[in-house]
């Protein structure tokens, strides 16, 4: 069975690293159903993916469902054989996690379990799931290996910790399950057309989508959170990938998957290398030609100092390997930035209402 025989659902694939993953596999072949209920995206992102698709357009399909809905979730498990499942769908913002635990909780293990019960009745038992290196906790040292002691350090964490076990327990509990748990670093940039991005609603909360927001003049100026690390410079040191990179990963798991890998098998997706907060600001002046204004603030709680990865086994593994810099990082974002100042909306449409509806 060639890649184009086979059927993936992609849960979040209407999100950022979903919709830029959702490409490479219909490039590659594969047939996409994508299922969102559009909480943290829009239906636009899905449509320029279709569009960047060209002739492998055919092969998406987009499905608005929650999967706190089982009863619909069950509808389009019965209406179509899955070969596999790239689950990205989710609530990831650490501080709404800290204000809404039970929204997280709900959001994240209900639909997750739904998935799952689903998946086991349909006889669906290949799985890559989207974790992160937030499960890490604050790592006592680096680089983090896969073999890491696990904990959270707030409930956003503390989910991705909880369905990492319990994939473990499904798959403990029928061989027939393969399963790959990718642990993603710090995802950046953006698709080299700049049709797709990342479009955070609000604030954004982690660096890259802040600065890009202050380079576009939405925001006024940076906070840097801690200057007193004992880093190069002071600044936190981050493993970026670029989003490419790591939808590139997801391709590579489920090769693994198609070609037989059994149990279930975890593994980092990051570059291996750290940036300083002020390394990656400096980058981002390069590729855009802004300034980036700073100030200089204390430690944000519960940050580390130094966190990166080490991509020994999945280079070893998965034969996976980023191949991006921070300065084609930068670049992409702010070619995204640029086409797209207000992300897939305008600045006073922020509001849309979109029914399901299939390509
Ligand atoms: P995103 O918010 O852009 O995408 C997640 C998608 O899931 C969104 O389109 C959202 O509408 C959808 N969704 C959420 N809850 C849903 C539900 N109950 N039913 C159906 N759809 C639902 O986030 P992202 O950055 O693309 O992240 C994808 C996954 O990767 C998440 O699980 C996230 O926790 C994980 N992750 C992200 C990062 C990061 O920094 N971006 C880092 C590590 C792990
Ligand atoms: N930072 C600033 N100013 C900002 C935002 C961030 O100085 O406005 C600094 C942070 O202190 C940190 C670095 O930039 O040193 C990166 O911060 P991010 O919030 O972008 O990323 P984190 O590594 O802190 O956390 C993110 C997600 C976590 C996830 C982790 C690894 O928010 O959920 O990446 O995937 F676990």
């Amino acid at each position: 069975m060639s890649s184009t025989d086979k059927v993936i659902l992609v849960t979040g694939g209407a999100g950022y690293i979903g919709s830029h993953t959702a490409l490479l596999l219909l490039e590659a072949g594969y047939k996409v159903y994508i299922i969102d209920n559009l909480d943290n995206s829009v239906e636009e992102a899905i449509e320029r993916v279709a569009k960047l698709a060209g002739k492998y357009r055919k092969n998406l399909f987009f499905y608005k469902v929650d999967l706190r809905n089982k009863d619909q979730l069950e509808k389009i498990f019965s209406m179509v054989r899955f070969d596999a499942v790239v689950h990205f769908a989710g609530l990831k913002a650490v501080g709404e996690s800290v204000a809404k635990p039970l929204l997280y909780h709900e959001n994240n293990l209900i639909g997750t379990l739904n998935l799952l019960d689903l998946m086991n009745e349909h006889g669906c038992t290949k799985l890559v799931f989207s974790s992160s290196a937030t499960v890490y906790g604050q790592p006592k040292s680096v680089p983090c290996t896969e073999d890491f002691p696990l904990s959270a350090t707030n409930p956003y964490g503390r989910t991705k910790l909880f369905i990492e076990e319990i994939i473990r327990d499904v798959q403990k509990a029928d061989p027939e399950w393969s399963v790959i748990l990718l642990r993603y670093f710090n995802p950046v940039g953006a698709h080299q057309s700049g049709l797709i991005g990342e479009d955070p609603r609000g604030i954004p909360n982690n660096l890259m989508p802040f600065v890009q927001q202050v380079a576009v003049g939405r925001l006024a100026e940076l906070s840097v959170f801690g200057t007193d690390y004992p880093t190069r410079d002071g600044t936190g040191v981050r493993d970026y990938i670029h989003v490419m990179d790591l939808a590139d990963g997801h391709i590579a798991a489920l090769r693994k998957l198609f070609t037989g890998a059994k149990g279930c098998s975890v593994y980092n997706l990051g570059t291996g290398r750290g940036t300083s907060v002020l390394e990656i600001v400096a980058a981002f002046e390069r590729a855009s030609g802004k300034k980036i204004p700073l100030k200089f603030i204390g430690r944000r709680a519960g940050d580390s100092s130094e966190v990166y990865a080490s991509t020994e086994k999945v280079e070893r593994e998965l034969h996976w390997r980023a191949r991006y810099g921070i300065d084609e990082m930068c670049r992409d974002q702010w070619n995204w930035a640029r086409e797209n100042p207000w992300g897939y909306r305008a600045p006073d449409s922020m509001q849309q209402s979109v029914e399901s509806s299939r390509f």
